[in-house]
């Protein structure tokens, strides 16, 4: 009997929706590997460049009521690094997706060639990290230099090239459409909303970095809105991310059009038992429903 929960973005086989969304236990190969066995159908990597970076000082984190708020600063060890890490990762079946970042076309694609020679099944971009000047959310902003990066990408590598979109702009479909013109295998939608939080007392701003980004259940009907509208305006798949906390919102985000589904904060405040829970609770649903597998419902919502 085929598996109602298999998904696929461009070649890259998933046995389950589900993926350990960026930044959110992606630092090592051990970490990752026990999301996977927890469950996950694919873990993408914290964001890597070409040279290791310490982010930002303390506080990076805040937790609101209605979820974090982050100016991390994107610290990582530089991307050769992490080829110990697939040490641990090679050898199990879900996909190992790389994130990375660059501060120019020319490192992206580099990074990204250093990323599939240690093992990446596919690459995302992260042209959307809201809190990093010269990288993220300002590439994601610019049409024309994010289509000059995918196409650089593109050519380095034969590896899917997901593309993660910031919600931080005017029209986020016209950036995803510039994504699938240069070449995107899928989109990846959506990054953190930028934000602010200031302590009364201090009567200051919390976070070292004064802006950062919110994460977790305040986003995800901002996350679902935006996957709903890119359904409509490219041909590629999208994966859903923002805001996941439970298999509802997961359908939310399948009905909306995506058909992979990456979390993150909800690791933090519940713990990576949430991905056998969203899967358990998506196959309930298409039972209960009478639907075949997840394809029957991917988009659903748009047909009115
Ligand atoms: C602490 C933290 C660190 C993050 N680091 C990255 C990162 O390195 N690269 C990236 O593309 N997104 C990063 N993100 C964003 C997440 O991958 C995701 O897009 C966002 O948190 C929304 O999903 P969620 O509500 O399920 O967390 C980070 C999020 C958090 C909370």
């Amino acid at each position: 009997m085929s598996n109602p929960l298999a998904t696929q973005i461009a070649d890259l086989k998933l046995s389950n929706p589900t993926m350990l969304a960026a930044g959110v236990l992606g630092y090592t190969g051990l970490s990752m590997k026990r999301v996977i066995e927890s469950g996950a159908g694919a873990v993408v990597t914290k964001s890597m460049g070409l040279e290791p970076r310490t982010g930002y000082c303390n506080p990076t984190v805040v937790q609101t009521d209605c979820g974090l708020l982050n100016a991390m600063g994107l610290p990582n060890p530089g991307i050769s690094h992490f080829k110990e890490e697939m040490q641990e990762l090679n050898k199990l079946e879900a996909p190992t997706i790389f994130s990375i970042y660059g501060f120019s076309p020319e490192d992206f694609a580099e990074v990204a060639k250093i990323a599939v020679e240690i093992g990446a099944a596919a690459v995302e971009l992260n042209v959307s990290c809201p809190h990093v000047k010269k990288v993220g959310a300002q590439v994601g902003s610019d049409p024309s230099l994010l289509m000059e990066i995918v196409k650089r990408v593109q050519n380095q590598i034969d590896k899917p090239v997901i593309v993660k979109l910031t919600p931080n702009v005017t029209d986020i479909t016209e950036i995803a459409q510039a994504a699938q013109k240069a070449g995107a295998d899928a989109i990846c939608a959506i990054n953190t909303v930028k934000a602010m939080a200031i302590d009364p007392e201090t009567c200051k701003p919390i976070l070292a970095n004064k802006y950062g980004g919110l994460s977790g259940p305040a986003i995800k009907p901002v996350g679902v809105r935006c996957v709903y509208d890119i359904y409509d305006a490219v041909d590629i798949p999208i994966i859903g991310c923002g805001g996941i906390s439970n298999w509802q919102d997961a359908v939310e985000y399948l009905l909306a059009g995506a058909c992979a589904l990456q979390i993150g904060t909800a690791i933090a405040f519940q713990d990576i038992t949430v991905f056998k829970s969203v899967t358990d609770g998506i196959t309930n649903y298409l039972e209960h429903k009478g639907f075949n597998n997840i394809k029957d419902i991917i988009g659903l919502a748009h047909e009115m």
